[in-house]
């Protein structure tokens, strides 16, 4: 069994937060979905019906954007350059066409991610916080060697349509702004219970996103 780690053992809650969810970020990289599509395995389908799943996840995330902006809580963590909607919705026309709405599904390993992604919206600040910092921090990171392979992989025009996703164009110095993003983590006006809340909430986003690559594996089983 894990161990439990504690606030005591961090003096930043940004490093307790990576630290708790790391064997859970290794298993999402190695996932059988990751390592398929980024070793070159799986075909280009696979690759957009990921990006359709994204769509669904970043609409729960971004569609009450501008009252959480408002909140105490959530409010500094909204900021204009990250909003991902409008760049998948630019990814999948490319990708599938015009009406790429009509062919868009969520597996339901998505549904159930969006819905907890809504609950929290709605009731929780600081739980929304756990999963914007699960999506949001990952993308600017990992996501970039992502886009390196899917455009090596599939042809794409390098940062260009079918990789948008994956361009933060507002973002200069994507490290200062990471670097500045676990400043706000750290100093998110949260008592250590509701670290620990915090905490499982980030542990529990790992879960839903690998629980979506195992939909997606299913779907792609070779
Ligand atoms: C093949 C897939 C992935 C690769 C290659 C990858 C790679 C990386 C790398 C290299 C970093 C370190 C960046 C740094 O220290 O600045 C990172 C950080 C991060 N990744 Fe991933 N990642 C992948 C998948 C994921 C997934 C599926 C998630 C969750 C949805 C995720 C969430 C994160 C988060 C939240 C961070 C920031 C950690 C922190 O500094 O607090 N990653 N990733």
């Amino acid at each position: 069994m894990e161990a439990r780690v504690t606030a005591t053992q961090f003096a930043r809650f940004s490093d307790l937060i990576r630290s708790a969810t790391h064997a859970q970020h290794t298993e999402a990289e190695e996932s059988a979905f990751m390592a398929d599509l980024l070793g070159g395995r799986l075909g280009v389908e696979a690759y957009v019906r990921y990006t359709e799943q994204l769509w669904f996840v970043y609409r729960a995330l971004e569609q009450t954007a501008d009252r959480l902006a408002a909140d105490p809580v959530t409010g500094p963590f909204i900021r204009p350059e990250l909003l991902r909607v409008a760049e998948l919705e630019r990814d999948l026309e490319h990708l599938r066409g015009a009406d790429w709405r009509t062919a868009a599904s969520p597996l339901p390993a998505t549904a159930a991610y969006c819905d907890r992604v809504a609950e929290v919206a709605a009731a929780w600040p600081a739980g929304y916080v756990a999963h914007h910092y699960t999506r949001y921090l990952g993308d600017l990171s990992g996501g970039q060697v992502i886009r390196g392979i899917a455009e090596r992989t599939w042809g794409f025009q390098r940062k260009g349509d079918g990789v948008r996703f994956y361009v933060f164009e507002g973002i200069g110095n994507p490290a200062a702004f990471k670097r500045e993003y676990r400043e706000l983590l750290d100093a998110l006006p949260v008592d250590e219970p509701e670290r620990h809340r915090v905490v499982d909430e980030c542990r529990y986003a790992f879960t839903l996103n690998s629980a979506v690559f195992a939909d997606l594996a299913l779907t792609f089983a070779g």
